[in-house]
């Protein structure tokens, strides 16, 4: 029988996006069936996963602005989410695959693996939505500033649960509600359905993130609330962006106390902001 990092590696050096999804998926189900039997073994994982050759990556400020209401701005909106979730498919499996010997129990494995899982239902509901419009993964351009805060905290567990749960997917819960709105206003309910699934998951993602936090900080007994403060500073380039979905980041355990004094003042003299 294979092992679980075994399984995390071949999702991680799998090129092609849909398949990296298939693969994801299939790994969860092994790992399930096993019942407990299959070891976690340990691997290497790699600086970088493999990635198709498309979408074109740019710099998070070359990115064009899409506006309107047509297909073809939908289907933009929606390929940049997409973009996020194959992201968090390696994300999820890098978690897996790279903090084998870090002394943890099996329900930390479990939980990764159904994020992994999670991430390619994401994945892959958004490329039916995409293709209901005439469009595929890899047809418009993405940013590529995403995997930077896995490769600054790839040697540092506490580090990462910290800035890829708990600030990256945290981000998620921020701005998804707005982007719901947006297709539930121009009729478009198909959209905002998954979007509204994919936040429901986020939330539990982000939940995830902060109970292993709390865990290693506790088995190693240090202030959780200030070494999440030190840890994002040191990790993540730049400071937090209002505004914040509050009751969302509540559920996900991830209190105001700890994010509030790393956000960035409030953009504008707009009312709405901080009223999200
Ligand atoms: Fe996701
Ligand atoms: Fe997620």
């Amino acid at each position: 029988m294979t092992d679980l990092a075994t399984l995390a590696l071949a999702v991680l050096m799998e090129p092609d996006a849909a398949g990296k999804a298939d693969l994801s998926r299939e790994a969860a189900a092994l790992w399930r069936a096993s019942n407990g039997a299959m070891a976690i073994g340990n691997s290497v994982p790699p600086d970088r996963p493999a990635r198709p050759a498309l979408p074109e990556l740019l710099p998070p400020n070359e990115m064009p602005r899409r506006r309107g209401q047509s297909e073809a701005a939908r289907a933009a909106l929606l390929h940049a989410v997409q973009h996020i979730e194959l992201n968090a498919i390696d994300l999820a499996w890098d978690m897996v695959a790279r903090f084998t010997d870090a002394d943890l129990p099996r329900a930390f494995y479990n939980d990764w693996v159904r994020v992994g899982e999670e991430e390619a239902t994401h994945f892959t509901l958004l490329a039916g939505r995409m293709a209901d419009f005439g469009y595929a993964y890899g047809d418009f351009p993405a940013h590529d500033g995403l995997w930077e805060a896995a490769l600054a905290t790839r040697h540092n567990l506490p580090a990462r649960l910290a800035v890829v749960p708990m600030v990256l997917e945290a981000r998620g819960l921020d701005v998804t509600p707005a982007m719901i709105d947006r297709f539930a206003k121009i009729g478009d309910e198909t959209s905002a359905r998954i979007l509204n699934r994919i936040l429901m998951d986020e939330i539990t993602h982000v939940a995830t993130g902060s109970r292993w936090f709390h865990y290693i900080c506790a088995r190693e007994t240090i202030d959780p609330r200030m070494s999440w403060q030190e840890l994002v500073e040191k990790n993540f380039k730049g400071l937090l962006k209002p505004p914040f979905n509050r009751a969302a980041r509540e559920e996900a355990g991830l209190p105001e106390e700890y994010y509030a004094p790393l956000a960035a003042p409030a953009p504008g003299p707009n009312p709405k902001n901080g009223k999200l």
